[in-house]
């Protein structure tokens, strides 16, 4: 024992004269202490290279905690669909692990598609549970970024061109998640609307736009969702990287919305110490860290904010004001999370989860087209073909970093077989060929879709056996390889690729009893639309695929989604392919649209879309009454209620999104000739009624003027219309505003 009290005096002696820390032993902060007493103590505890340690990556997905203090590390996943496959320390390669498979839930524009809160509730609910199972404390997602042009290469991951939509349908996924001791990190603001160039494209905009369309909804992330922390993206804004930007981390994120979250970058989206110090960024992830290969095994030290910035403390350059604010954020991230004392244990792959993502997707599906009720199948089909690769085709495997190792997915053919019964055939004609590799940072879909038919010889057998069966569901549309809906690509064209057109055109002149469901993440060009009676937009659904899929197609769940973007006729009606502009975009760029985004572009410049935002059918109908007022006037701290009833006149259950839309009839800037303001989903049985209630405020006769700057909504007169769709105005009514 005397042996020991000395060496401790030594230790304490040698620490004494040597300035390092006194030996304290592991000393567990407080987990009861309030979050902000709790920072103090740790903050007042850690020695310069531990606060740098804990600023930057440590492994391709986790950052250092500070093991002397028991603080433990901090560890983040992709991806906004689900888990991802755990990886090797320093790779993106996964690490084999047998015990990471998961649910993949429907794809983010497919939630958007519900236009319904509680479906986001559930979502974020699910898969933040699964997220704490996996011992996750950062969840890299979701996507909000906007839908500018249908040929992102991720819109898919996003949450389409609305940002009341987005901003709406991103709040209760952040809170859920979060609830499980799990933070999101909402990416990836701002202004990454583009893949191919998304490194280097420097984006510039009017003040309206930036603050009415791409920032809403990380806006509502982060005061109504209450987001614990935020990507950073690659692209520039007005020549500076976005991860350090001035203006958008500091100005607005930081000290206008008042985030006291941390701002983490995206991986390989740090290129200099300087503004990464003084302008906000809290956690450097993903630098490629020597310049000779694109990752070095413990190249850590080399990041940015890693020795180049220790340096800068030392020598005089930087004091650790930003270094003490840095670990501020990045602790109160820690604390909220890994050593969050009230965090509970969550769960994978449950039937609950599996539950989740089949009811999401059954009510993301859009039935775009329906002449003539070819669906929901009839109970007299007895032989169903099915056509296509995306009938069979794994998706949750490829796209980027959204990529999944799921436990199963369930292929449209699947699910329909399932459903179809004994008694019915459902025989498959795979149509075309589209990709048939499957496999993505070393997890592989087993499938093998090697075909050595010619195109024409797969035609001519799809064309032969549609003319002898009672339906015939054509599943095609996009996936997750280069080019299509993939991560670090865009879209060549907004065809659909590989031939699909010509077999559905053949398919169009075999059968009048044909759908066409398109799996997707985007809009496509449809030059037959008028030969096919019935269309389907079905996105990513995940796991429950097949089974979400047949339960519309059957009529099990009668479908409710509504378009969250517009699908143009062509491309060139896309106000970001207008006469003059050019897509990618490739260094300096100027958004010429403005405001005019998605069908505030098409409203204005009255060009009829393929399909509207909005827009989505029923297997019943649905009729409006008159929409009524509380008043017919409303001061700027007051608020308007307007009521109007939903029937369902058909006979069958279905659920309706009534949509409210706001017109400015007078104002002193240009407006667009209607805005998204509101939205409610109705479940309706048969002949069954419900009034629907919306509460209008100022902030939704609100236009953000730069010359205030600032938001602020102009005395006069208003129109509220109330409809099924952007384009399928039911009833509206004025008001003013004193
Ligand atoms: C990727 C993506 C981002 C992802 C991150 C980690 O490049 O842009 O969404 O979360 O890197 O995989």
């Amino acid at each position: 024992m005397k042996g020991f009290r000395l060496a401790v005096a030594a230790a304490l002696c040698v620490a004494c004269t040597t300035g390092t820390p006194k030996y304290e032993g592991p000393v567990y902060l407080d987990p009861n202490a309030d979050i902000e007493a709790r920072i103090d103590d740790a903050l007042s505890r850690m020695t310069l290279d531990e606060k740098i340690k804990i600023i930057h990556a440590q492994s391709k997905f986790s950052s250092a905690g500070v093991p002397r203090l028991g603080i433990p590390e901090l560890w983040t996943t992709d991806g906004p669909h689900g888990i991802r496959t755990e990886v090797l320390w320093d790779e993106w390669e996964q690490a084999g692990w047998t015990n990471d498979s998961i649910v993949a839930f429907p794809a983010l524009t497919a939630l958007a598609a519900t236009w319904n809160r509680d479906m986001s509730a559930l979502y974020g609910k699910s898969i933040g549970e699964e997220a704490r199972y996996r011992e996750k404390d950062v969840l890299l997602g979701p996507g909000v970024n906007i839908y500018r042009t249908p040929l992102n290469g991720r819109n898919f991951e996003y949450m389409g061109e609305d940002p009341y939509l987005s901003g709406q349908m991103v709040v209760p996924y952040v809170q859920e998640v979060q609830k499980n001791g799990v933070a999101v990190c909402v990416k990836h603001y701002a202004l990454n609307n583009e893949e191919t160039y998304r490194h280097t494209t420097d984006v510039d905009l009017d003040d309206r736009a930036l603050y009415e369309i791409y920032l809403p909804a990380f806006k509502a992330a982060v005061q109504e969702g209450g987001a614990w922390s935020i990507m950073g993206s690659y692209n520039l804004y007005r020549g500076q990287h976005v991860c350090y930007n001035k203006r958008l981390i500091m100005d607005i994120l930081k000290g206008e919305w008042g985030f006291d979250g941390a701002v983490i970058s995206d991986w390989g989206g740090v290129h200099e110490t300087d503004a990464a110090v003084k302008n906000g960024l809290d956690l450097e992830f993903g630098t490629w860290t020597d310049g000779l290969t694109m990752g070095a095994t413990n190249g850590y030290d080399a990041y940015f904010l890693a020795k180049p910035y220790r340096d800068g403390i030392l020598n005089g350059t930087y004091t650790t004001k930003e270094l003490d604010e840095k670990c501020r954020r990045v602790l109160r991230l820690i604390f909220r999370t890994a050593m969050n004392p009230d965090k509970p244990f969550g769960a994978i792959n449950s039937e609950a989860h599996y539950a989740a993502a089949r009811q999401i997707g059954g009510e993301g599906i859009v039935l775009l087209k329906n002449d003539g009720a070819v669906l929901p199948v009839a109970a007299s089909a007895r032989k169903i073909l099915v056509v296509g690769e995306n009938a069979v085709k794994m998706m949750t495997v490829g796209g980027g970093s959204s990529s999944l190792k799921v436990q199963h997915e369930i292929s449209p053919l699947d699910g329909i077989r399932a459903r179809a019964g004994k008694d019915v055939e459902v025989r498959y004609a795979r149509g075309y060929v589209g990709d048939v590799s499957g496999s993505y940072n070393g997890v592989t879909s087993g499938q093998d879709l090697s075909e050595s038919r010619s195109a024409q010889e797969l035609i001519d057998e799809a064309v032969s056996l549609a003319k002898e069966s009672d339906l015939v569901v054509f599943i095609g549309g996009l996936n997750k390889s280069n080019n299509q809906d993939c991560e670090g690509t865009d879209r060549l064209a907004m065809d659909l690729p590989y031939g699909q057109d010509a077999v559905i055109s053949a398919l169009a002149a075999a059968t009048p009893n044909l759908v066409v469901s398109l799996i997707s993440g985007n809009a496509v060009a449809m030059p037959w639309v008028d030969q096919v009676p019935a269309i389907l937009q079905a996105w990513y659904l995940g796991s429950e695929a097949g089974n979400a899929f047949a339960d519309v197609l059957f009529g099990d769940v009668n479908p409710s989604g509504k378009l969250p973007f517009t699908f143009p006729k062509k491309l060139s009606d896309s106000p970001a392919h207008q006469e003059g502009m050019t897509f990618p975009t490739r260094g300096k760029y100027f958004y010429q649209e403005g405001i005019y985004v998605g069908y505030r572009w098409f409203d204005e410049k009255e060009i009829e879309p393929l399909f509207a935002f909005g827009h989505g059918l029923s297997y019943t109908q649905f009729e409006y009454g008159e929409a009524k007022l509380d008043k017919t006037s409303m001061n700027e701290n007051g608020t308007i209620t307007l009521r109007v009833t939903v029937r369902n006149a058909g006979d069958r259950a279905g659920a309706e999104v009534v949509q409210l839309y706001i017109a400015d009839a007078e104002s002193s800037l240009p407006r667009p000739k209607k805005e998204l303001k509101g939205f409610q989903k109705v479940y309706l049985a048969p002949g069954e009624s419900a009034e629907v209630a919306f509460t209008i405020g100022a902030d939704a006769l609100s236009f953000y003027d730069p010359a205030l700057p600032g938001w602020k909504a102009e005395s006069g007169r208003f129109e509220a219309l109330v409809g099924a769709a952007s384009d399928d105005i039911r009833t509206q009514v004025a008001f003013e505003l004193k």
